[in-house]
């Protein structure tokens, strides 16, 4: 066997007996099949399945008969998967960091191998066929041998590798055998942010092709000057000579024309592709008994000359996501029914771009993306961010640095052949807009190279190379791209480019709760004209699934790791949606109403292609008794608006009235059925403020000892305890609702996104020097007083402060408690905050309230929860709920559950007897069975466990949510940042 360590560590040594490049086809026996494309091919034998497997701590420990026939394997696995996920080794998760010493191009003496093995029998069909074996993606690299022989090595982990191993195959049963090492030199070049895994992880097979047959093929479209007429040509490689019959046909099938060995076709009233509308026309390539089906889009694109992205010449705006392979369960493996389940919920949500961070998908994925119609930047598969912290000082980047690979001769065919890999296989799929260079690789000569090779293979696109703004963007890219900037460094980004185009490759860090701040964003992106738009980081939480419970970095013992840094995608790990997919939806529409007055409301449409056929409904909310003064079917041009007039005069409601307008789907699309929400917008007409109970008649007892201050009136009895200032019990009709004494606080469990702020806020319980200890926060209170005590009402005052061990306090305030003889509690609150506090998590009252109190009804902002940077899904209404739906299970717990401006909060148990809080003008509430503490200090959620009470929280303000896990700092409107306010509610049990 060949010396794996020189095959391993070698950065010139990239393949062997790999066949050229190509397009990604599966050639079929006849048209029909081919143009239907999903079934099999007679040509085509899958090799996924059960294979032998056998695992080796070490390289140095594999058997040689093991890559040979008739090894006696005692273990099994499935292919395609991760060893990893299958108890092989551990998933590792690491973001920057290399899981090892960074001395390129050497890799541990301790590297892992994987052993794959298998037969199969050709089919007597493919008897004088050229046979060879296609890998879609293995990680990191594998070295194949047929039947006891050699007969390839590949290595890049998402790019495909195909050999022709005809010359090592035997009439009958053949043997394949697969030698997967965990680490090689090429390793270096995939320090992407994610689980490091290994293993065949995507579709093996094997193509029978005749002796003559289309190696390869380059689908041109030109559209004319007018963007209405193409020219389609054509350019193949055949093994062997042999006639080409070349047809055309259109969207619906119908062949348009066709000739032998025909390059060049007239399209006159292109039906052209865009993500909005996705018409597919078809290529057939039959050579020999091959036919070839290639499903192509016409379309351009272009730079306008003020730096707008052109997409058949109409401006676009890039509404995206990145996108890794991930799945909870099978690691990298992501099956036909996965890719599409993600795409059909990221056009649920109105986003129109993927980045496929950071390395090419699989190839199916783009298929899915030209058929429902998302623009990709396609990632070539090179990351080296651990090259900026392989010295103790972290360096950072160090743009043309010897030391980097990306600078280095020796590596320059390893970062060429990555572009080159990437462009040959997916450059006939439409969808395909921007070429990447890959992510957070500093910049050098290799990534010239690396352009100036796809521009000339490929002039039809834009590069995009993020890094390349390490050294002002030069002519090897084609747009100004950034990450993460603020708002305000965006502007001045925008500025800075001149005409060319800016992208936000990445913004926004869904990372736990959030991302919030979106809006702003998106406003941006309305404004600037050069202002391309943006991809969310991230599609998906990665996770580990271990049954039923999900697990991140550090779970598996793994050293280094970023814990839960992995766990920062927009939808769950299961694609469910959370508030933040929500909320980005929302900004993402198409679809938007504004009010003019007087009934009129003005619809206008932002997509650029599609005629808008939406249906619009109007829907009346007064005092949630909701009644449809409208539904009408939309037929909008792009761009195109009209105005409803709608009849909303004579509105008289006790509490509120609003206008809501919502489109939802006509027919059913391929990625939705009728009747789907695609956008709404609310409108407020009218607010009535809530009725507070300042004075009732009756009478009420009170007696006071040393501690406390009871108040007795018809109904109740309330117990008041003047040292701490608070209620402590309050029994109405007989029935104690407090479980605890209450309190005001400040703090939080603070989300991902307050990542940076906690450690000023202060979550440590050995550290109380430079933070201000809010974690361990309490309330003191300095004094209570019977100010006022009549037949209608008794009023106590008490003088209290928030504050942590070795910290001067950090809010002092006083509470005034009016009580009525009907048994309700007005507090009016009077803050002073510390001068020179940072902004504050939150304030305001917890209520905890003993067991069996779960249903809740509540006027605010619903159904789902909300934070004031983070409600464009949110709405106002008469909402129904239960304290234990309302906990969002983020994986690593956090703050959540919030509600903006409610005006009445009320809790309910199995008697029907509530405990109804009411806002002077609004608050922000939650109901939950977690406690904050419970929540900071619980790692996975599968750990949590609920308490039985409800913990009402009745608060002033809760700070935003931003997305500063990586995003910027909490822009200052949403930092909750108030020296002084004061605040009224009561509540009032019944
Ligand atoms: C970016 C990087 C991503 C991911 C993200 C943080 O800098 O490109 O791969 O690491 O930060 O989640
Ligand atoms: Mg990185």
């Amino acid at each position: 066997m060949r010396n794996l360590n020189e095959l391993l560590q070698n950065p010139s040594l990239l393949s062997l007996n790999r066949e050229p490049d190509r397009a990604f086809y599966i050639p079929y026996a006849d048209t029909q099949e081919a143009l239907k494309g999903k079934s099999d091919s007679p040509y085509r034998l899958m090799l996924n399945g059960t294979w032998k497997f056998r695992y080796f701590s070490r390289a140095i420990d594999v058997e040689e008969a093991a890559l040979l026939p008739n090894y006696p394997f005692t273990e099994e696995i499935p292919v395609p998967s991760n060893w990893q996920m299958h108890g092989y080794d551990i998933p590792h998760y690491t973001n920057i960091d290399y899981p090892y010493p960074v001395d390129p191009p050497y890799v541990p003496n301790d590297n892992p191998v994987g052993v794959y093995s298998r037969t199969f029998t050709l089919d007597t069909t493919w008897n004088g066929k050229e046979i060879y074996l296609r890998c879609e993606g293995v990680a990191p690299c594998m070295l194949l041998y047929i039947n006891g022989q050699e007969a390839g090595y590949t290595q890049g982990a998402h790019l495909p590798s195909e050999f022709n191993i005809t010359p090592f195959l035997q009439q009958g049963e053949n043997t394949v055998s697969i030698l997967v090492a965990k680490w090689c030199d090429g390793s270096y070049l995939e320090d992407q942010d994610f689980y490091r895994l290994s293993g065949i992880f995507r579709d093996i097979y094997l193509l029978a092709r005749e002796k003559n047959h289309i190696r390869d093929y380059f689908i041109h479209t030109q559209l004319s000057a007018d963007y209405c007429d193409a020219t389609v040509t054509l350019e193949w490689e055949t093994v062997g000579e042999g006639d080409v019959e070349v047809a055309l046909l259109d969207p619906s099938g119908k062949q348009l024309d066709s000739g032998l060995n025909r390059t060049s076709f007239q399209v006159p009233q292109v039906e052209k592709w865009t993500a909005e509308t996705p018409n597919l026309y078809y290529i057939l390539l039959k050579m020999g008994g091959e036919v070839i089906c290639e499903p192509f889009g016409i379309r351009s694109v272009q730079i306008s000359p003020k730096g707008e992205l052109l997409i058949n010449g109409v401006s676009v705006l890039i509404k995206g996501v990145n996108r890794h392979d991930s799945h909870p369960s099978k690691g990298y493996v992501t099956s036909y029914e996965d890719m599409e389940y993600d795409l059909l919920q990221m056009k649920r949500l109105n986003i129109n771009t993927v980045r496929t961070s950071h390395y090419p998908n699989a190839p199916e994925f783009y298929h899915l993306c030209d058929r429902l119609g998302m623009y990709v930047v396609d990632e070539t598969d090179i990351e080296i961010h651990g090259f900026a912290s392989r010295l103790g000082g972290k360096p950072g980047y160090q743009p043309y640095h010897k030391d980097w690979v990306c600078e280095m001769p020796e590596w320059r065919e390893a970062f060429v052949e990555r572009a080159r890999r990437m462009v040959e296989r997916d450059k006939n799929r439409p969808c395909v807009i921007f070429w990447s260079l890959g992510n957070e690789s500093d910049y050098g000569s290799n990534h010239d190279a690396m352009s100036h090779w796809i521009r000339r293979r490929d002039p039809s696109r834009l590069i995009h190379f993020e890094s390349a703004n390490l050294v002002d963007n030069p002519d090897t890219v084609d747009m100004c791209s950034y990450m993460y900037p603020s708002i305000e460094q965006s502007k001045e980004l925008c500025k800075q480019a001149g005409n060319k185009p800016v992208f936000l490759c990445e913004y926004v860090h869904a990372m736990g709760n959030g991302p919030g701040s979106v809006e702003e964003y998106m406003e941006l992106f309305r404004t600037y004209d050069n202002l391309i738009g943006g991809c969310v980081w991230e599609w998906a939480d990665h996770v580990i699934e271990k049954d039923g419970k999900y697990y991140y970095g550090g779970d598996f013992g793994e050293i280094p790791h970023d814990g839960n840094f992995c766990v920062d995608g927009m939808v769950f790990p299961d694609r469910s949606f959370k508030a933040g997919s929500l909320n980005i939806k929302q900004n993402y529409r198409n679809l938007f109403a504004e009010y003019l007055g007087g009934g009129e409301v003005k619809i206008s449409s932002d997509y650029r292609f599609r005629t808008a056929n939406e249906t619009v409904t109007a829907v009346l909310d007064c005092d949630g008794s909701q009644t449809q003064i409208l539904s009408q079917q939309l037929n909008l041009k792009p761009g195109e608006s009209t105005i409803l007039e709608l009849p909303l005069d004579d509105i008289t409601c006790r509490e509120g009235a609003y206008l809501n307008i919502s489109f939802v789907l006509t027919e059913n699309t391929p990625w939705e059925n009728s009747g789907y929400e695609t956008a709404f917008e609310q409108f407020t007409l009218q607010e009535k403020p809530q009725v507070l109970s300042t004075e009732e008649s009756g009478a009420l007892q009170v007696t006071e000892d040393k501690e406390f201050i009871t108040l007795a009136g018809a109904n109740f009895t309330y117990r008041f305890n003047k040292l701490y200032g608070a209620f402590e019990s309050m029994i109405y009709n007989d029935k104690e609702w407090l479980a605890e004494r209450a309190a005001f606080s400040v703090w939080r469990a603070p989300t991902d996104n307050d990542r940076r702020i906690k450690l000023t806020w202060g979550s440590y319980y050995d550290n109380f020097r430079d933070n201000e200890g809010l974690n361990l926060s309490f309330m003191h209170c300095y004094n209570t007083k019977l100010t006022e005590n009549t037949d209608t009402k008794v009023v106590l005052t008490a003088e209290c402060n928030i504050s942590a061990r070795a910290k001067a306090p950090i809010v002092k305030f006083a509470v005034t408690y009016t009580v009525t003889p009907d048994g309700t509690v007005l507090h009016e609150v009077r803050a002073n905050v510390r001068e020179d506090a940072p902004f504050l998590p939150r304030f305001g009252a917890e209520y905890v309230l003993i067991e069996g109190n779960d249903a809740l009804s509540y006027y605010g902002m619903g159904p789902c929860e909300n934070y004031v940077d983070l409600c464009s899904h949110a709405r106002m209404g008469w909402f129904e709920s239960n304290t234990a739906d309302e906990h969002i299970p983020y994986i690593r717990p956090q703050e959540n559950g919030n509600h903006t401006k409610v005006k009445r909060f009320s809790v309910k148990d199995e008697q029907g007897r509530t405990f109804t809080v009411k806002a002077a003008e609004q608050l922000e509430c939650a109901a939950t069975h977690f406690k904050a503490l419970d929540l900071e200090t619980t790692a996975h959620e599968f750990e949590l466990t609920p308490r039985k009470e409800t913990i009402l929280r009745i608060d002033y303000k809760v700070s935003g949510i931003g997305s500063n896990s990586c995003g910027p700092e909490l822009d200052k409107k949403y930092q909750f940042d108030e020296k002084d306010f004061t605040y009224t509610f009561q509540i009032k049990p019944e």
